[in-house]
């Protein structure tokens, strides 16, 4: 069968998708048509070119590197000979995909309103993709990529195929947590590889917390020199910084960095004296630290300043603030100072304090013509915030369901991301993928101008018990399922159909040197197959 109309088939009969199984494509995209017409590739001939009416040409560098990627992803980096084909054969033959891009934004950064469409057409007069954006470009020489087979034989196919595609959500993002565990600049960069291939387009950089300092700071280098766990191995240069940002550009991934406070700071606190609050017991100091002290001038001198530096560094229009978790004990038992400074400013309770500050410090980002994203304590606590302030909402059912949670948010018209229900650290025995997978994130009561509101959600990995050792097979393919829920269809939400193409995707992981673990028992044809 033809399988047109793979959505609409798929989501009612998984027996049609076993019959589809060569298109296993990850994530699924909006409509497709694809039959058993196979037009084959010859590598040694085979090229990515642009249109002569693309408005990015070569010298493009976003779409000149990604086609030497996407060359090397589909048939190595080895040499091949030069087929003997009959003219007549090759008209089954394809010699090019021809991209074309309306507009050339290729020295810029992707946004959170890059458009990500594209039209992919192969079949006996074209092999073509077109989009409005070289991102929305990236996006459909992944697909391309997927879609190519290769036969028991070993020659490479691609199947003659109609697709249009867009995301459903614009941000769709997976979270790093770089100071419970530093992780080596190279794995960020592998991660950033996988990301593109799931149609991830946020790295979330949890760069900093409690236990370690890895930004290295020019302001201020004691920061890292001495909140660092290794201030000359376990350190992100600016070198690094700026690679990882070009990296991550060069796929259509935006880099939203988070720099958590007042609370999660106690690692600010050897390299900046004074900037957090001494913890007392009874009338002394005890000589351990809270959260970020909100009493003092200095400390907000400190931000304007450290904040600037970060605003410069991080090219993306949003910042990640933080706002989660603050513990109020350190304030709460009798830091005289801060007694002194809420009865100044006639706080009743400390939800107040923390609102001042936060407020403060969201007044001198904003003078930085930066946006901001926090987490949800930030909204709970009713701090004032801008109203194009995104929440993130991380916590399952504290103070109310994570649903309940985004409908509040995005009642009182702010914009929302989900977290809580894709937190990649939790582990437990068998497929826990699947649960993911099933989250639908406008599942709240809401009008469409609230799901409007819902800018899309984050798949997290803290980092407690993982470094570079167990974070590729934890991550992948289990991210995948976040990634798809993001990206497809609400109708794309058949488990038997995302369980087949999911395997396959591992498989394809594996193949492209990803070391993703297994989602059920059996092998990969691929396996031992690395090209
Ligand atoms: C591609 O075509 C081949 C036969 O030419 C067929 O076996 C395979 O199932 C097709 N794949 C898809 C996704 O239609
Ligand atoms: C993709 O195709 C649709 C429907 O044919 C069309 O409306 C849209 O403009 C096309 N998009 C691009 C980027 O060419
Ligand atoms: C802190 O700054 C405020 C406003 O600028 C000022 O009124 C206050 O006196 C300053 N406090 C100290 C201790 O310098
Ligand atoms: C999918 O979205 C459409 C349009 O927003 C809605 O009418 C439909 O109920 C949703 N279906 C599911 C399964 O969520």
């Amino acid at each position: 069968m033809g399988c047109s109309c793979c959505r609409l088939v798929f989501s009612l009969l998984l027996a049609a998708a076993l019959a589809c199984r060569a298109a296993a494509l990850w994530p699924w995209p909006q409509y497709i048509r694809t039959s058993h017409r196979r037009y084959t590739l010859y590598p040694n001939i085979f090229q990515f070119r642009y249109h002569a009416g693309s408005a990015a040409q070569a010298g493009c560098a976003v779409l000149d590197e990604a086609f030497q990627r996407y060359r090397k992803l589909l048939f190595g980096s080895g040499s091949w000979p030069r087929p003997s084909f009959p003219g007549k054969r090759f008209v089954l033959g394809k010699e090019m995909l021809v991209v074309s891009v309306a507009t050339a934004e290729c020295d810029e950064y992707p946004t959170l309103e890059s458009a990500e469409n594209y039209n992919l057409t192969i079949n006996d007069d074209k092999c073509l993709l077109l989009s409005d954006t070289v991102w929305g470009a990236l996006r459909g020489l992944e697909t391309f990529s997927q879609l190519v087979w290769k036969s028991a034989e070993g020659t490479f196919f691609v199947n003659k195929t109609r697709i249009r595609d867009f995301p459903r959500f614009p941000h769709r993002g997976l979270l790093l947590d770089t100071s419970r565990h530093y992780l080596p600049l190279s794995s960020i960069l592998d991660t950033l590889d996988v990301m593109a291939y799931n149609k991830f387009n946020v790295f979330h950089w949890h760069l900093v917390d409690d236990p370690s300092f890895p930004y290295e700071s020019f302001t201020y280098p004691q920061l890292s020199r001495k909140g660092s766990y290794n201030p000359a191995t376990h350190v992100y240069t600016a070198q690094d910084v700026k690679e990882i940002i070009e990296y991550a550009r060069l796929r259509g991934i935006r880099v939203l960095a988070e720099f958590d406070t007042p609370g999660h700071t106690l690692s600010w606190g050897p390299g900046v004296p004074g900037l957090l609050t001494p913890c007392y017991s009874g009338s002394q100091p005890s000589g351990t630290f809270g959260p970020v002290n909100p009493s003092l001038n200095s400390t907000y001198e400190f931000m304007s300043t450290f904040f600037l530096e970060i605003s410069a560094v991080f090219p993306d229009f949003y910042l990640h603030l933080g706002g989660d978790e603050v513990d109020f004990t350190c304030w709460y038992e009798s830091n005289p100072g801060i007694q002194d400074f809420m009865k100044k400013k006639g706080f009743n309770d400390f939800k107040e304090l923390e609102s001042f500050y936060i407020h403060t410090l969201l007044d001198i980002v904003s003078a930085y013509d930066k946006g901001y994203v926090v987490w949800q304590e930030v909204f709970d606590n009713k701090v004032k915030v801008r109203p194009d302030t995104v929440i993130q909402v991380w916590r399952e059912t504290v103070p109310v369901d994570y649903m309940k949670e985004m409908e509040k948010i995005t009642q009182a018209g702010f914009r929302a991301l989900l977290s809580a229900p894709w937190y990649l650290n939790h582990i437990t025995y068998g497929p826990d993928w699947n649960d993911m997978y099933k989250v639908e994130p406008l599942a709240f009561d809401g009008t469409p101008e609230q799901e409007a509101l819902v800018i899309g959600g984050e798949a997290c990995m803290w980092g407690e018990y993982v470094d570079s050792t167990n974070l590729v097979p934890r991550l992948w393919p289990r991210a995948g399922a976040v990634a798809e829920r993001l990206w497809s269809s609400n109708l794309t939400n058949n488990l038997g159909f995302a369980y087949e193409r999911l395997s396959h995707f591992r498989c394809e992981l594996l193949r492209r040197g990803v070391q993703a673990q297994p989602i059920n028992v059996g092998y990969c044809e691929q396996e031992f197959e690395q090209t």
